[in-house]
This record gives C-alpha cells, structure tokens and sequence, in this order.
C-alpha cells in the first residue's frame, strides 16, 4: 500500500516569468512529491517574458474554477502581486517567512501564494509552501474584515485611479 499523503482537496494553478521560472520548477517538485494536484501555466523556460501574462492565467485558470488556489512567481513577488490582486476575489499574499505565510491565511484566507524567485531560497519556499498549503482560516473577526474587503471590490467596480 502507498503511504503516498492524498492533498487533492483543492488544485492549484502555478505560473511564473523567467525571474521565478527556476522556483517554480522546485516548487512544481514540491508539489508532486506532496501528491498535490496542479497546472502549469508556464512560463516553460527561462526566456524572457512579461509576468502580465502568466498572472493572468493563474487566476484565469481559478475563475473558470479549473483550480482552486494559485501559486505565482516572479522575480521579486511584487508585479505578480499587483497583477492577481487586480481581480475581485483574489487575495494574493507575497510572502517571505512561515509567519507571514501562516497569518496570509489565518487572518487574510489569501487564495494566492506569491513568491520571488529572486529572493527566496529553496529550502525556505518548502517551508513558506507547506505551512501555506496545510493552514486553516481562522474566520470570525477577520471574516468581517474580509467583508469589507469584497465591499470595496463591489464600489470600486466603475472607479479608477487616476496617476
Ligand atoms: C523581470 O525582470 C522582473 O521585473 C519580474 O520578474 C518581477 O520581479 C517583477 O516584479
């Protein structure tokens, strides 16, 4: 008998640019050996491309319900980031330590793992991908934080920012 963990509750989306094609790699390895379910979007090697493109087919990917949570890298975290948190309903989380992964979802249910490939070291991407794969939300107060989040998603709708 396989003592194989089975962690297909939810799939997972992964995508990067060439800055974080090489953690991607590692964490698509990471995955697979964890006996997670996933897609990779891409990019498929360390040509250079925009991270644009391959946020928006991560969460493409967890609109059409294809996969339930994302994983994106880039360079540095930062333009991954703003590219998923442009959509309504995507709590993205840049993180760079198990705490920061652990409170994105205690408190923030993030739904999006953002890493840079840059910055962050195999060793530390197992850590920050475990604890951020296996930790619960916590809800109550931080629900009707949540709330007012979604809130502002709803009034912002026909809004823009003008700089
Ligand atoms: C690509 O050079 C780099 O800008 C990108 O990977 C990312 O860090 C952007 O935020």
């Amino acid at each position: 008998m396989s003592n194989r963990k089975d962690n297909s509750k939810y799939k997972l989306a992964i995508g990067s640019d060439h800055g974080g094609w090489d953690l991607k790699e590692y964490i698509k390895k990471f995955l697979a050996d964890k006996g997670y379910d996933f897609v990779d979007v891409g990019t498929a090697d360390c040509e250079s491309v925009d991270y644009p493109d391959y946020g928006a087919l991560v969460i493409n990917t967890l609109l059409q319900n294809k996969a339930q949570r994302g994983i994106l890298v880039c360079g540095t975290g930062i333009g991954m980031s703003i590219v998923a948190n442009k959509y309504p309903g995507v709590r993205a989380a840049l993180c760079y330590d198990e705490f920061t992964a652990q409170m994105s979802r205690e408190h923030n249910n993030s739904n999006v793992l953002v890493l840079g490939g840059r910055i962050i070291k195999q060793n530390m991407a197992a850590k920050i991908l475990q604890t951020w794969l296996t930790t619960e939300f916590t809800g109550g107060r931080h629900s009707r934080r949540l709330d007012k989040i979604t809130k502002i998603e709803q009034e912002i709708c026909t809004k823009k920012v003008n700089n």
